[in-house]
């Protein structure tokens, strides 16, 4: 049996645009241990969340996985049946949004709609359910579980939304939780509890968790691993320790620059200039390139091959150190 809750290799999604093909995601492979919290950062239109809505096959048509191989928990996402699928997502594997008031239906109680993810899937009593509930709203780290049963959206603060989404995400018990940018829109210090929550919820069930934000400063509150992505492309992965102390690709060492002054998604990098280039527009081998200031002839004309820091840390750059 594989240690790995998640394999993904070469995996790239495209885009169908206007009779012409664009990869938002580009051959990336990576892995999530079982149990184990891994980031995934990178400025606005890297292909975080194309990434993690091709993992629950929640892509819009005019967009497809086209290449690679998906392993989750042993079986191939991308070969088992619609059925199989259906029975993976939201159960085994199951997501969390960033904007809780859009994810959420106004006009329905918090505890049936947390509910209603056991209920879909058949398998419980009445009583099971509303036990399951209010465990799952009490692990999510509401204050008072019945009475947030009770209670609908508006009812209720942002953060407190926030946090009965991850009781959506967690009643099923899934072995994989996506967590999209789940604190962005939160302020600093509901989104440390946040944090704390998904962290503590990892160490009680022993769910993976795949955190995917702008800010690293947020991956490294709870990440063991981070994957650095741009346009696309995974650029730099490793254990985030050492990715902070002794970032290697030039895109890294400026999104760590950052941490400080930017808390905006969206916001472009004080320390590196320009911006990520939209998906359509032809990128160099190294996607990274027109903004580098170390890039030189090669970038623009071979592709980086993999290479390997340590055990752990890994780079596509031409130019190591
Ligand atoms: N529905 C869509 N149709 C066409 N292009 C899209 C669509 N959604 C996203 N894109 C493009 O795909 C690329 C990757 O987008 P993605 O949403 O994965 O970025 P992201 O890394 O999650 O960014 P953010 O930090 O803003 O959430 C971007 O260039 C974006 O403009
Ligand atoms: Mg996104």
């Amino acid at each position: 049996m594989s240690e790995n809750i998640l394999e993904i290799k070469h995996m790239t999604v495209t885009l169908y645009e206007n009779g012409g093909e664009y990869k938002v995601v580009n051959r990336i492979s990576f892995n999530v241990g079982k149990g184990e919290i891994v980031g995934i950062v990178g400025e606005s239109g890297c292909g975080k969340s194309m990434t993690a809505l091709a993992l629950q096959d929640l892509l819009k048509n005019h967009i497809k996985v086209t290449e690679g191989s998906m392993m989750f928990d042993g079986k191939d996402l991308r070969t088992i049946s619609p059925a199989e699928r259906r029975q993976i997502n939201g159960s085994d594997m199951s997501m969390i949004f960033q904007e809780p008031m859009t994810s959420l239906n106004p006009l329905q109680r918090i505890g049936t709609q947390v509910g209603e993810v056991l209920l879909l899937h058949g398998k419980h009593s009445r009583e099971e359910i509303e036990a399951r509930t209010l465990e799952a709203l009490e692990m999510a780290g509401l204050p008072d579980p019945k009475r947030t049963m009770r209670m609908y959206p508006h009812e209720l603060s942002g953060g407190m939304r926030q946090r009965a989404m991850i009781a959506m995400g967690i009643i099923a018990r899934p072995k994989l939780l996506i967590a999209d940018e789940p604190t962005t829109a939160l302020d600093v210090t509901t989104q440390s509890h946040v944090l704390n929550i998904l962290k503590r919820i990892n160490e009680q069930t022993g769910t993976a968790i795949l955190l995917i934000s702008h800010d690293l400063g947020v991956i490294n509150m709870i990440c063991s691993r981070v994957l650095v992505m741009y346009a696309g492309k995974i650029v730099e992965q490793g254990r985030t320790e050492d990715i902070l102390k002794a970032p290697v690709h030039p895109y890294t060492k400026g999104l760590i620059a950052s941490i400080p002054t930017r808390r905006m998604k969206g916001a472009s990098l004080a320390s590196i200039q320009g911006r990520v280039p939209p998906v359509t527009e032809e990128k160099p081998p190294c996607p990274f390139a027109s903004r580098c200031d170390r890039a030189d002839k090669v970038c623009f004309t071979e592709y980086p091959g993999r290479k390997t820091i340590s055990e752990d840390h890994i780079l596509w750059c031409h130019h190591e150190l």
